[in-house]
């Protein structure tokens, strides 16, 4: 039972950084006003949000089969404060840290209407920060098992994905309404 728990655990763990890394990129493309006629703006809004709903989802399996599983003696509050776990502190810490900041840009985001545009911004950036913070907890607290080919791909895949789409977005996405978005933010809007 501990052993099929410990794999869920590991799968989804490895699913939730993918999907992760897919919202990211969506995000990304979406701030830098990406469209086509195949993928309007609205569809590659849709398709962020509902690929961060369900990283969320297996996040939530991820971080449940973890503390269900009783070999590694994980707290339910080892999940969301981090560096108190005996089990890994550093690693499954910086566990914590990213449920954290996701959580706080989930939270923002289920209550848009209700802040401001630029508060909702600032906050919404912690999701690049989740990132490559989840990236070096999966790497530093999958021990000897990180480095099978098939997971080091994984990592590397949504590494290559994710900062090919920043420098994408930084060099080349430079669009004529970005003056009248950044005012906008300004104004608090
Ligand atoms: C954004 C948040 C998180 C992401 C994206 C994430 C992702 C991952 C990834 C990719 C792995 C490595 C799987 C492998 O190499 O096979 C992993 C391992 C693990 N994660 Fe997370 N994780 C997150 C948060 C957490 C939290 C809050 C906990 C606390 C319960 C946690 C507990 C674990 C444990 C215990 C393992 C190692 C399983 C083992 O080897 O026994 N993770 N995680």
């Amino acid at each position: 039972m501990s052993q099929a728990l410990w794999f869920a655990s590991r799968a989804t763990g490895l699913v939730a950084l993918l999907l992760l890394s897919l919202s990211l990129v969506l995000g990304i493309a979406g701030a830098a006003r990406y469209a086509t006629a195949r993928w309007p703006r609205f569809t590659l809004a849709e398709l962020h949000r509902n690929v961060s709903l369900m990283t969320v989802l297996f996040l939530a399996v991820h971080v449940s089969t973890a503390i269900i599983d009783p070999y590694p003696g994980i707290a339910w509050i080892d999940a969301v404060l981090p560096f108190v776990s005996t089990y890994h502190p550093f690693w499954l810490g910086s566990g914590a840290v990213a449920l954290d900041l996701l959580a706080a840009v989930v939270v923002s985001s289920l209550i848009r209407t209700k802040i401001t545009l630029k508060t909702w911004r600032v906050v919404h950036w912690a999701g690049y920060a989740c990132w490559p913070i989840s990236l070096v907890h999966g790497l530093g607290i999958g021990g000897r098992d990180s480095s099978l080919g098939w997971v080091i791909s994984v990592n590397v895949i949504c590494a290559v994905a994710v900062v090919a789409a920043l420098v994408w977005r930084l060099g080349l996405a430079a669009h004529p309404d970005q003056q009248t978005r950044r005012a906008a933010a300004s104004a608090g809007r």
